[in-house]
């Protein structure tokens, strides 16, 4: 018998569909004899009491969530997702030069200093990758930082407002696709899989806003498994190895027959009639690695 602590903010319960998963994942682990309970941010004393700690609540190095997972790992405690894999899924200029150290197929991407931010360099990179590219501040999520630039003019003040939050920004090829395949991956296993519809006229799946009700853009549909293409998930697997060996949200790209990864998520969000719609045992895998 374990004693789980999962991390929540208020706002994980104001979508019904996450806080159905939310009692899943409750109702998962006490059929399965284990203590399960929500905890807040004005409980974090009670931390210690605990066996594992599953945070659901949005992770980024300068959130509450990261404290917590930090202080849960060094108390020798499971958690997910752990400190680690919340510094590297949260800079993407860390997780971009993962890819190219380990060869995970993905989106061509540059890195742009500051010192190098000017006319020569710019026409370099629409030399390069074509127009428009695709501009992402490192410590982006659901969206924030991501712009597309189709000229120097607009390059300029997108890249001049991103280096107000960084000295390097990433820079790459627009790869429109009609969905983002979502995989998610658990300890080196395929978990779920799914395609995240991308809405007519937009390019990107989806945003959401901290501390608002999730904001969706695109549908999901969810696939089996076992039904999904090998290479895409072996793609996933290869991702998320350079990353490490906790819960985690590959997003991946099929152009021509090819998939490459967009980036991986840590904190994958888990929606009850979405992500566990074709595997039910999501929630069952993921309370036994938390008490393993
Ligand atoms: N190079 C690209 N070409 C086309 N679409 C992209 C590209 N990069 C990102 N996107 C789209 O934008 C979304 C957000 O980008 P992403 O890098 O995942 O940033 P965030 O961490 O803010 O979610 C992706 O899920 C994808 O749909
Ligand atoms: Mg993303």
């Amino acid at each position: 018998m374990s004693r789980i602590a999962c991390f929540v903010e208020r706002y994980n319960f104001s979508d019904p569909k996450e806080a159905m998963a939310l009692q899943n994942f409750r109702r998962t682990a006490e059929k399965m004899g284990h203590t399960f309970n929500f905890l807040f941010r004005e409980h974090l004393q009670e931390i210690p009491k605990y066996d594992a700690v599953f945070i659901r609540a949005t992770t980024d190095p300068l959130y509450i969530a990261y404290v917590v997972s930090k202080e849960a790992w060094e108390m020798g405690l499971n958690v997910v997702d752990d400190p680690k894999s919340i510094q590297i899924c949260g800079n993407k200029i860390h997780l971009y030069s993962l890819f190219k150290k380990y060869n995970v197929p993905h989106i061509p991407t540059i890195f742009l200093n500051k010192d190098e931010f000017h006319h020569k360099r710019i026409m370099e990179i629409f030399k390069t990758f074509g127009r428009p590219v695709v501009v992402k501040a490192p410590y982006t999520s659901f969206s924030r930082y991501v712009e597309k630039a189709a000229c120097e003019t607009s390059f300029r003040e997108v890249a001049k407002r991103f280096f107000r939050r960084s000295d390097v920004l990433a820079v790459q090829e627009f790869m429109p696709t009609a969905f983002d395949w979502r995989v998610g991956v658990l300890n080196n296993e395929v978990l779920y899989v799914c395609k995240y519809m991308v809405p007519k006229g937009r390019w990107k799946h989806g945003a959401k806003r901290r501390g608002r009700p999730s904001f969706v853009w695109g549908r999901t549909v969810t696939l089996k498994r076992e039904n999904a293409p090998a290479e895409l998930k072996e793609t996933a697997l290869k991702a998320c190895e350079v990353v490490g060996h906790g819960l985690y949200g590959v997003d991946i790209k099929e152009v021509n027959g090819n998939y490459v990864v967009v980036e991986v998520n840590d904190n994958p969000s888990i929606y009850a009639g979405n992500e566990d719609l074709r595997n039910r045992d999501v929630y069952e895998k993921i309370i036994t690695y938390l008490v393993n």
